[in-house]
């Protein structure tokens, strides 16, 4: 599926700039982010990423971004100055739509008025804090630098600089139970103005989290308690009116992430710094590319040759169509049928659809759209794998 096989008001392209650099690793956290005590050259990053838009550019051909979004690691650490160079590189080498959605995502302990002002001036028109806990001593335990008051105070800053702002939480947190996390999710959504994204502790393999969970030190919530709390959010932001249009998200409808939209619903995105992963359509064909991880071998990769790609496969029609369910089913708005059609080249078994449907967990509607539904949602995982099958 290329972006192409969609009417032109639905295309979007996204530009994903990852900066991979942290004050400090989480112990729960397995992005590609890293600690460094010495200075980071900022400058000659920032000519990497000038030389891999043009590179990714040089490929695509002309494209109209719909959304930008500086994703790490802590974007927030970057100069707002080196923010704005890069935009203007995504706008010397594509068209910028008017109405383009800029995003940065945001430490609270990197947040000064000062550097906010300084990135809305660069173009950033939209920030995500990385609050997760409004209870200190969860925070603690999180291993954040940040106390819920100094939280609270980004989201302020935030609050006066953009119109559009959102913070995520992490729950299902050790020992939490439903009621306190139904007081603190409120307070969260009397301070958010139209998006919160909301994730499960996950403990992820290889972190320190997961040598304490495996020797017993960490007890997160088992299944049932997980349930629980999970029904409290649903039940607790869609009564604010922020309810949940993909898994962890939650918005006042309008207010979605456009950047993320784009994965999940399968449009075209170029993947810009280490480890950064694209989709792109070359020749009508989509290619699933992927960056070096390591920043300084990123760099002197893309020094050396111009590019940080280290694959860069042509997906197959099978590859494209399970993908297409898998970000798809994630939105509450589901999949079109139809589009999942000229995808596969066939339809979803319908004996599949009607046993999941009889069962309660998915919607086929009306319009031709396929949905997960809210008994469905906790079980997600088994449903995709048996639409896939
Ligand atoms: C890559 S981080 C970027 C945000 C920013 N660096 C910060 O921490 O403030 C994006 C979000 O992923 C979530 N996250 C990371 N690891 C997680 C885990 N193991 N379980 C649940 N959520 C996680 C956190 O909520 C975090 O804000
Ligand atoms: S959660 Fe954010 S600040 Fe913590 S290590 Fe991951 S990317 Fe860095």
């Amino acid at each position: 599926m290329a972006n192409a096989d969609l009417p032109n008001a639905e295309q979007a392209f996204g530009v994903y700039v990852h900066w991979p650099f942290c004050l400090s690793k989480c112990p729960y956290c397995d992005f590609n982010s890293h600690v460094r005590h010495a200075q980071i050259d900022e400058a000659r990053f920032l000519r990497a990423f000038e030389t891999e838009i043009a590179a990714t550019a040089a490929r695509t051909g002309a494209r109209t971004v719909s959304t930008v979004f500086f994703g790490g690691g802590t974007p927030s650490l970057m100069q707002p100055s080196t923010v704005g160079t890069i935009l203007d590189s995504i706008g010397k080498h594509w068209t910028v739509d008017k109405n383009v959605e800029v995003t940065l995502e945001a430490n609270p302990t990197s947040v000064e008025a000062t550097r906010f002002a300084g990135y809305r001036a660069a173009g950033v028109n939209r920030v995500s804090l990385g609050v997760q806990s409004l209870n200190d001593a969860s925070l603690k335990e999180l291993g954040r630098l940040h106390t819920a008051q100094e939280a609270l105070d980004a989201v302020a800053i935030a609050r006066k600089n953009f119109e559009r702002y959102s913070f995520d939480l992490i729950y299902a947190r050790p020992r939490q139970t439903p009621d306190e996390w139904r007081t603190e999710l409120k307070h969260a959504i009397s301070e958010a103005a139209e998006h919160l994204s909301l994730y499960q502790l996950t403990i992820e393999p290889e972190t320190p989290f997961a040598t304490l969970h495996a020797a017993g030190k960490l007890v997160i919530p088992d299944d049932d308690n997980s349930r629980d709390l999970w029904d409290v959010t649903q039940e607790v932001t869609t009564r604010a009116g922020l309810p949940a249009y993909e898994v962890s998200n939650h918005a006042r409808p309008g207010a979605e992430c456009r950047h993320n939209l784009v994965y999940w619903r399968m449009h075209e995105y170029a993947g810009i710094g280490p480890g950064a992963h694209a989709r792109l359509d070359v020749e009508g064909r989509r290619r699933a590319i992927a960056t070096e991880k390591r920043p300084e071998a990123w760099l002197m990769r893309v020094e050396s040759l111009g590019t940080g790609i280290v694959t860069d496969d042509l997906l197959t029609r099978e590859e494209i169509a399970d993908e297409f369910l898998l970000m798809g089913l994630r939105l509450a708005e589901g999949i079109d049928l139809e589009r999942y059609k000229r995808v596969a080249g066939r339809e979803i078994d319908p004996e599949r659809i009607s046993m999941l449907e009889s069962l309660g967990f998915v919607e086929n509607a009306s319009n031709g759209t396929l949905r997960v539904t809210q008994a469905g949602f906790p079980v997600l995982d088994a449903v995709v794998a048996d639409l896939a099958a």
